[in-house]
């Protein structure tokens, strides 16, 4: 097990045969979200991160590029640093493979080996894959085929160095058997397992004869060979606490890691080869290898031939780091294959950044301005009621359920329950109508408990947020008018829901996501960007503030494009014809998903003295929770109709074409049932 408060966390080390892409920068974040909360929780975090520079894939680069190895390591190498800074990434170190110091520790541990009789010379004829560097057996390639990459394999003799791999079979399935963290998630655990117990473990070749080879490790007891690229690049994680944090001494107080991040396909490489390799040199074995999923990109498969590889660099340009750093662990449960479309980081940056957090801390702000004269005001009663409540009893639970979520790498889960809380401030405010509350100066202690309530729950949003959005949540607590230094560890007290706000000094500026407006259909990353930010938009749901029409926001963005010239104009209609339409307000009781469909939401409606049913397409721009409380318009004598076998009793209005933009709605409050013409 790890030492008690350190947390070492590594990504793999990326090779420098391309320029980074989306995978890279998934694991990269997702390292840097855990370090940084174990960071503010107080452990002492080491976090590497580097690249792998050797080996055939390297190799073979540098001879498409026609520059000597080390030279194309030298030109790509900044450009996964650059990247990382870009992206926020908090490593302590960067490694990188043909550092003399790497070299000189992988060239200690194979010594060791040799001296201890645990690498030997054998020959070797087996089928190799180039692409993969390893030997298969006869029957893996049954078809002339790399089991792994699918392509043709060839036939090679050769001797090579070996590690006595298979020896530590059994040890491994007991580490395995008796540690159930170890390889996670489960499901790859038993795959794992599942191969151990039903295979036999060979021994591993170590080597590459230079004839074939030369861009490696040179083995410090045969210099006709170079090391095997997965030897040298595994040892990284152990040569990188020696030789490299200058500003910490880390010694080994680090060792054995708290969790190495890998994609699926380098699972076994981990799992097996490093496991085994750290139990022939006598050291522990690191806590858990979590394994995750791979992106695929509007459903097909990333690759350099299908043009499709998705650029971060161009991610951040274009929907700035933190919403890009949010949708990547927001949008696939960590563990779990994913799909990567300009589509689906629009909706996720609309209904969760700006239509989430961004319109709570807009609306609470515009409301501590207008109503409490720009200072957070104290509670004004002396218990809470029941809305108040439940606020304070969820964001009480939240900090836990968030550390527990970080324990079990749930990044997902852990942004749902942050959701669920914004989501929770919201339909609070609309049921609390500070509005109506800042008419009467009897309310005034209540109006007080809101702004208060509204403004605890965005400070500890914001804590809580920090490690997937570190820019974001300075400029939230910024607006907020709180000191929070996030370059230390955060007390006790900032968790809790009493940490003292009352008194501070807010200072709105502009919205924290500008929305993404998604141009006519299809999204693809490889010609001009097809969504546009825009820029300086109010959230359409920033509405319910009102009575002051000085300071009232307009309730829709303001919409980019203007009408087609050659659309036809529309025929005119008498007012008689418009009068038929019967139009009225409604406010939303619930509203859910229509199962199967990305469009369809079902709402219960208030008409006052009815109550109906609608079925509405604007599923894809907002989020069912976020509508409950909301007063919207309606065609109210629409002839029922049947959607998705639903019947729905009226239709909602809203803003914009074949694509939903804003919902309509009433400037000032109004009843339900409240005519409009
Ligand atoms: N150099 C080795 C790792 C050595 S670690 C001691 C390597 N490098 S890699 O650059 O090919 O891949 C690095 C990581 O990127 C792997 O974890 C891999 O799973 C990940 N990804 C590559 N393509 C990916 C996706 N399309 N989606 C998600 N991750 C992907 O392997």
């Amino acid at each position: 097990m790890s030492q008690p408060n350190t947390f070492y966390i590594t990504t793999p080390i990326y090779y420098v045969n391309d320029v980074p892409h989306i995978g890279h920068a998934y694991t990269t974040v997702a390292a840097d979200v855990l370090a940084r909360y174990w960071r503010l929780r107080g452990r002492d975090v080491f976090f590497l991160t580097g690249l792998d520079e050797h080996g055939q894939k390297v190799q073979q680069a540098a001879a498409k590029a026609g520059i000597a190895p080390q030279i194309h390591c030298d030109k790509l190498a900044p450009q996964f640093q650059d990247l990382w800074k870009r992206l926020n990434i908090s490593n302590d170190t960067f490694i990188r493979t043909t550092d003399a110091q790497h070299k000189q520790i992988v060239q200690r541990y194979l010594q060791e080996l040799f001296d201890k009789q645990l690498i030997y010379k054998a020959d070797y004829s087996g089928w190799y894959c180039t692409f993969d560097e390893r030997f298969w057996t006869e029957k893996d390639v049954a078809d002339g085929l790399c089991p792994d990459c699918k392509r043709p394999v060839e036939k090679l003799s050769e001797h090579n160095y070996f590690f006595t791999m298979g020896q530590y079979q059994d040890r491994l399935i007991d580490h395995i058997k008796q540690h159930d963290q170890f390889i996670r998630p489960e499901s790859r655990r038993n795959e794992v397992l599942g191969f151990l117990q039903t295979q036999k473990l060979g021994d591993l070749s170590i080597s590459r004869p230079k004839s074939r080879l030369s861009w490696g490790i040179e083995l410090p007891f045969d210099n006709g060979y170079v090391t095997y690229v997965w030897f040298d690049a595994l040892v990284n994680y152990l040569s990188a606490l020696e030789y490299l944090p200058q500003e910490k001494p880390t010694g080994n107080r680090f060792w054995p890691a708290s969790v190495h991040l890998v994609g699926k396909d380098i699972l076994t490489t981990h799992a097996v080869y490093w496991s085994t390799m750290l139990m022939a040199l006598n050291l522990p074995l690191p806590d858990t290898i979590f394994a995750h999923g791979w992106w695929t990109v509007d459903g097909e498969k990333m690759s350099k031939s299908r043009g499709n590889v998705v650029d971060p660099n161009r991610m951040v340009e274009t929907y700035g780091v933190d919403a890009f750093r949010y949708f990547l662990l927001r949008e696939v449960p960590f563990g779990q294959d994913g799909d990567f479309s300009q589509s689906a980081m629009a909706t996720s940056i609309n209904s969760d950044l700006a239509n989430g957090i961004g319109n709570l801390l807009s609306r609470t702000l515009t409301m501590i301005e207008r109503f409490a004269g720009g200072t957070i005001p104290a509670d004004g009663l002396p218990a809470l009621p029941e809305w108040e409540s439940k606020i304070a009893q969820t964001s009480r639970q939240l900090p836990s359920v968030i550390e527990q979520g970080f324990t079990a790498l749930t990044f997902r889960d852990n942004l749902q329950a942050i959701r669920e809380l914004i989501g929770l401030c919201d339909g609070y405010i609309d049921k609390a109508a500070p509005w109506k509350l800042a008419k009467n100066p009897d309310d005034q202690g209540r109006l007080n408990t809101v702004l208060n309530t509204t403004a605890r729950a965005l400070r500890l949003l914001s804590v809580l947020l920090y490690p997937y959005m570190p820019q974001t949540t300075a400029q939230l607590t910024q607006q907020l008018g709180l000191a929070l230094d996030f370059s230390k560890p955060l007390s006790e007290e900032t968790y809790q829901w009493d940490a003292p706000i009352a008194g501070a000094r807010i200072c709105k500026g502009p919205g924290l996501f500008p929305r993404i407006e998604a141009q006519s259909g299809a999204c693809n990353i490889k010609g001009t960007p097809e969504t546009k930010l825009i820029k300086g938009a109010k959230p359409v749901s920033e509405t319910p503030i009102p009575p002051q029409p000085a300071a009232s926001a307009p309730t829709s963005a303001p919409l980019a494009s203007s009408p087609t010239p050659q659309a036809p104009a529309p025929a005119q209609i008498t007012i008689d014809e418009f009068m038929k339409i019967q139009l009225k307000t409604a406010t939303v009781l619930s509203a859910e998903r229509v199962p199967k469909s990305e469009k369809l939401l079902k709402l219960q409606v208030s008409l006052g003295t009815e109550q109906r049913q609608i079925v509405a397409g604007i599923g894809k721009k907002y989020e069912p929770e976020t509508l409950v409380g909301k007063t919207i318009v309606i065609v109210a004598n629409l002839k029922p109709a049947k959607l998705m076998g639903i019947e729905s009793q009226g239709m909602v209005l809203a803003a914009g074409d074949s694509e939903v933009r804003g919902l309509a709605t009433i400037l000032e409050e109004v009843e339900p049932g409240t005519k409009v013409k």
